[in-house]
């Protein structure tokens, strides 16, 4: 079984770069599908889920191929298949994102029926609601959601909540539809303004992403052409916290530090120096942390996948901080791992009471997530002594080259294999 394993109480400093975002890369290399021809990404990261949706696209009969200097070109002109298998979206939820481009290209769409995961029951109610209001005629077969749509034509939709997912998945299947969508209450996270960008740069007509309402004209076809997505404002995030819990001194770059308002603005009221400079975003922390309440909302709220790694630094605060999860329904399961390193957190439905500062000391933990597995991460930093993680599966799926990188600035890392 494969370990993380961190020595703690090493003060972080030094400068990295952030990968581009998970987030943003994934729905990219679905809407490739939108386009009939070759479509290049530059600056893929390095992630289990971006091989995952490779995968994806490959079963779909769709060419993927890994080019020098992290270039991953996609060619859709052919789609020969419609089906997303169950081992896939099980391995990955955001698989069901191929729903919206194969719908838009063929009509078409066979989806196993993605069933929840550690952090809930994630249902896709919402991408389906967009979907019949464009046409499309939803059924259950044997645990799949078949999805035919003769002629996909625009439509308006609400969506109860900003789903992100279903915000993606509408936008993808209105970019060919006949006619005019408009998306109310959509998602507003800076990934869909990129889905749009990208799009857009296609031949697509997407107005307003970023804000409540999206409207898109659908198009005939799209053209190929090459793109680069955001840097990943959660990768940086985290960062951030590593280098807060280590009293360290940072400088990140590759960071639009307007996606990072929320999570900036907290680690200042916690006491942390943050500058943006020519050479990046800098943290600097000298000062005792300092207790805060934190609850998290849709963007431009404080990111959920945020939360667990705040939960990490916290313990480290000195006070009472109050931490609520909006988002999902059970995103506190790196809690009990942070108890078994000292944490005192008490978990009172969806609110978690954070007493600090307690000296964390490293244990064996097991990462439930991915974010989990960065709260574990960031404790493991700040604590007294030897830490192993395990599942590190998790981290592996969002974090590019995290061992290397965290390495590089100071931490005591590394990765090793029991044969247990
Ligand atoms: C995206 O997931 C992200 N994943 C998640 O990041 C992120 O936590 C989430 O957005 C919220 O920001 C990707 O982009 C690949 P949602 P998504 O649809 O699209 C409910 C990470 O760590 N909902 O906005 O699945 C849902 O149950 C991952 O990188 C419905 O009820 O999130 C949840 O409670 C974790 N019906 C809430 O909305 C629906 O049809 C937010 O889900 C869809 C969603």
């Amino acid at each position: 079984m494969e370990k993380i394993i961190i020595k703690g109480e090493k003060r972080l400093s030094g400068k990295i770069t952030v990968s581009s975002a998970k987030n943003a890369v994934l729905p990219v290399i679905v809407a490739a599908l939108l386009v009939e021809g070759k479509c290049r990404i530059h600056e893929v990261p390095l992630l289990a889920d971006v091989e995952t949706i490779c995968d994806v696209l490959k079963e779909l009969g769709v060419q993927t191929t890994f080019l020098p200097n992290h270039e991953l070109e996609v060619d859709a002109t052919m789609i020969v298949r419609c089906e997303a298998m169950d081992e896939f979206v099980r391995k990955m939820r955001a698989s069901v994102l191929v729903m919206g481009p194969l719908l838009a290209r063929i009509g078409r769409a066979k989806i196993s029926m993605p069933g929840g995961c550690a952090i809930g029951a994630r249902p896709i109610d919402l991408h389906l609601k967009g979907f019949e209001a464009m046409g499309v005629r939803i059924s259950m077969d044997r645990g799949y959601i078949i999805a035919e749509a003769p002629q996909l034509h625009g439509a308006k939709v609400y969506l109860d909540y900003p789903s992100v997912g279903a915000t993606e998945n509408i936008i993808m299947a209105a970019a060919l539809a006949d006619g005019a969508t408009v998306i109310e209450n959509a998602a507003e996270e800076p990934e869909i303004v990129d889905l749009a960008n990208f799009i857009n740069n296609m031949g697509g007509r997407i107005r307003g992403a970023g804000t409540k309402v999206v409207k898109i004209e659908g198009v005939k076809s799209l053209a190929g052409g090459s793109y680069q997505v955001i840097p990943d404002r959660i990768e940086a995030g985290s960062y951030l916290a590593a280098a807060a819990i280590t009293k360290g001194d940072l400088v990140l770059e590759n960071v639009i530090t307007d996606h990072l308002k929320p999570v900036i603005a907290k680690l200042k009221q916690m006491g942390c120096f943050l500058e943006d400079t020519e050479a990046g975003l800098h943290i600097a922390v000298d000062e005792p942390l300092k207790a805060v309440d934190l609850k998290t909302m849709p963007y431009p709220g404080f990111p959920t996948d945020m939360q667990a790694q705040f939960m990490a630094l916290l313990t480290q605060a000195g006070g009472t901080s109050v931490v609520t999860e909006t988002v999902f329904e059970n995103r506190f399961m790196h809690a009990e791992e942070l108890r078994r390193m000292g944490a005192d957190i008490r978990i009172n439905g969806l609110t978690a009471i954070v007493e600090g500062p307690n000296k964390l000391t490293g244990a064996l933990v097991k990462a439930s997530d991915l974010r989990a597995g960065a709260a574990l991460i960031i404790a493991a930093l700040g604590a007294e002594g030897e830490t192993e993680i395990i599942n590190t599966h998790f981290i592996d799926r969002g974090y590019d080259q995290l061992v290397e990188k965290l390495r590089s600035i100071g931490a005591h890392i590394k990765r090793s294999h029991d044969a247990g």
